[in-house]
């Protein structure tokens, strides 16, 4: 008999067939777990801003960056796994550096735009040269919001870095050192409940960026005793119940890539056999 009732929240418009099976996997591994998870879009959770959700489940898989949405929901009441303040955190990478740089935790030499109105010119672009000098060429320009390696471009010089920011049309954006051993190669860590489950190491011979979406490979892959602190140490700087943490290969130390709240755990089942949606529904049967 099933005595838990969950929300699966997920975006209104994304309906790929990569993000139904991963649902798909959440609701068998809740069924598996006696809980029933219910599919919710977020475009059906139409309430009156500040007005109170009614028929709430017992909590919310909120699978989703729709942050004004999650936040609303917890003002109603309901515990959501990842909570609204730690998927803000990953959603937008200034504030994942900063939360990480408050905790001391590493990650890449990194420099935020100033805040734009409308497309930056060549003109008022003083700070990216500054920028380029303490980091080097070639540097990562990283917009604030983005995924599957598509709005992270590298700039080999002063005027192609320029022509990416111009394309920016005044999108906040971070210029990172590029960290050359890890060209193309970096493990991505998932972590539940504090705990390494997973890990897979992706690399792509053709391009800097190893994310599998890109046209990126994997294997499998033990992380170090270090690798494994530093993804379990994020997770907790960011208040994740469950994430994906890129960790790029810098010397002897690993060091933080980018955070994510909502891991598209499938490619890391394909290659490692380890069901993350299992694991997330535990952890969440535990806590209620
Ligand atoms: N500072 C960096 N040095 C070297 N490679 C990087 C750096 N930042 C990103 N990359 C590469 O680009 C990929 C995508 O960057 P990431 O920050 O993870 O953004 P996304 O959210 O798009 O996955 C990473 O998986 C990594 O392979
Ligand atoms: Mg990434």
């Amino acid at each position: 008999m099933i005595a838990i009732n969950g929300w699966l929240t997920v975006n209104n418009f994304v309906n790929s067939e990569k993000s139904n099976i991963l649902r798909s996997m959440l609701v068998n591994a809740a069924e598996k777990c006696g809980i029933s998870l219910t599919i919710k879009r977020t475009g059906e959770l139409g309430v009156p801003i500040g007005g109170g959700f009614v028929g709430l489940p017992d909590f919310a898989l909120f699978w989703d960056k729709d942050t004004h949405l999650a936040q609303r929901l917890e003002d109603s009441g309901l515990r959501l796994f990842n909570t609204a303040r730690a998927i803000e955190l990953c959603d937008n990478k200034v504030l994942t550096y900063m939360r990480l740089a408050q905790c001391g935790i590493p990650f890449p030499e990194s420099y935020a735009s100033p805040k734009a109105f409308s497309a930056i010119n060549t003109d008022s672009c003083g700070f990216v040269s500054n920028a380029a000098k303490r980091l080097g060429l070639p540097f990562i320009i990283k917009e604030a919001y983005g995924s599957f390696g598509q709005q992270v471009h590298l700039a080999h010089s002063l005027d192609e870095a320029y022509a990416v920011i111009r394309s920016l049309g005044g999108r906040e954006f971070v210029m990172q050192r590029f960290v050359k051993e890890s060209c193309g190669r970096d493990v991505r860590i998932n972590v539940v409940g504090g705990r390494v489950i997973a890990s897979i190491y992706r690399y792509n011979d053709n391009d800097f960026r190893s994310n599998i979406s890109n046209g990126g490979k994997m294997k499998e892959y033990r992380v170090s005793e270090a690798q494994e602190k530093l993804a379990v140490d994020a997770c907790r700087a960011l208040g994740l119940d469950f994430g994906g943490v890129d960790v790029l290969f810098d010397g002897d130390v690993p060091t933080v890539c980018e955070v994510n709240s909502n891991p598209h755990f499938k490619s890391t089942y394909d290659c490692s056999g380890v069901d993350m949606s299992l694991y997330i529904m535990e952890y969440i049967k535990e806590r209620l």
